[in-house]
């Protein structure tokens, strides 16, 4: 576990009780389970009923209903957060479900260990939390097949007029989930990976989708 970590676990089993809280697009009236962004990146990693799905950081399941939209309770998805309490509700909304190819795995993304190499790589709403966020995405890199992709949502303050008004409240927000909105995640993933397509106009510019495939490495 990197140092700091632990602080992020705590915090983040205190919040899997008040999942909503974390989610402005919620209350904007869209569900969060059926955002259209967690829809435009998961549409983008090209999914069949087959795929290997790795959901980096996967919290309390957000992206679960959507994915099995494509898998349809076949190929595979892993789960894994540091999380242990996110992890229960997690656990709950599988049962709810009936889904028998999900598992969760409690651990750091950076310390995950794994011989699978995934077709496919989600994070959602978490570099920007996780605390060696290079690490996280070499680790993400090294986890693809060679024809992998990979996609995110990522967080940050909104550079539109008159949008970015709102910037010091979220700001504040973003302080209390210890998110670090000054991150250069996207170039950082793009020296890996060499090309990306990249979304600004998510939530009045508060939220980014990025989407890469590995074969663009190569
Ligand atoms: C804002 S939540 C997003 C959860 C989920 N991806 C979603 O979109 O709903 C951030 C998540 O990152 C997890 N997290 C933070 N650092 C982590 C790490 N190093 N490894 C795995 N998960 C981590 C937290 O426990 C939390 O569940």
């Amino acid at each position: 576990m990197h140092f700091g970590d632990y602080d992020i676990k705590l915090l983040y089993d205190r919040f899997a009780r008040f999942p909503l809280f974390l989610y402005l697009d919620a209350l904007f009236g869209r569900s969060t389970e059926n955002s259209i962004y967690r829809k435009k990146s998961i549409a983008s990693l090209k999914l069949t009923p087959n795929s290997t799905v790795l959901d980096v950081a996967c919290g309390i399941g957000f992206n679960f209903k959507i994915l099995e939209s494509y898998l349809q309770n076949s190929g595979k998805i892993i789960g894994i957060d540091i999380s242990s309490e996110s992890l229960k509700v997690a656990k709950r909304r599988i049962a709810k479900h009936k889904w028998t190819n999900i598992e969760l795995v409690n651990t750091s993304i950076t310390d995950y260990e794994s011989k699978l190499r995934f077709d496919a790589i989600l994070c959602t709403f978490a570099l920007e939390i996780v605390s060696d966020y290079k690490a996280a995405i070499d680790k993400i890199f090294n986890l693809l097949k060679p024809q992998g992709k990979f996609a995110m949502i990522g967080m940050k303050l909104s550079s539109k007029i008159p949008y970015k008004l709102f910037n010091p409240f979220f700001e504040r927000l973003y302080k209390a989930g210890k998110i670090n909105v000054d991150r250069d995640i996207v170039a950082y993933i793009k020296s890996k990976f060499n090309k990306i397509d990249y979304y600004e106009e998510c939530f009045f510019g508060f939220y980014y989708i990025l989407s890469t495939s590995k074969s663009y490495s190569t």
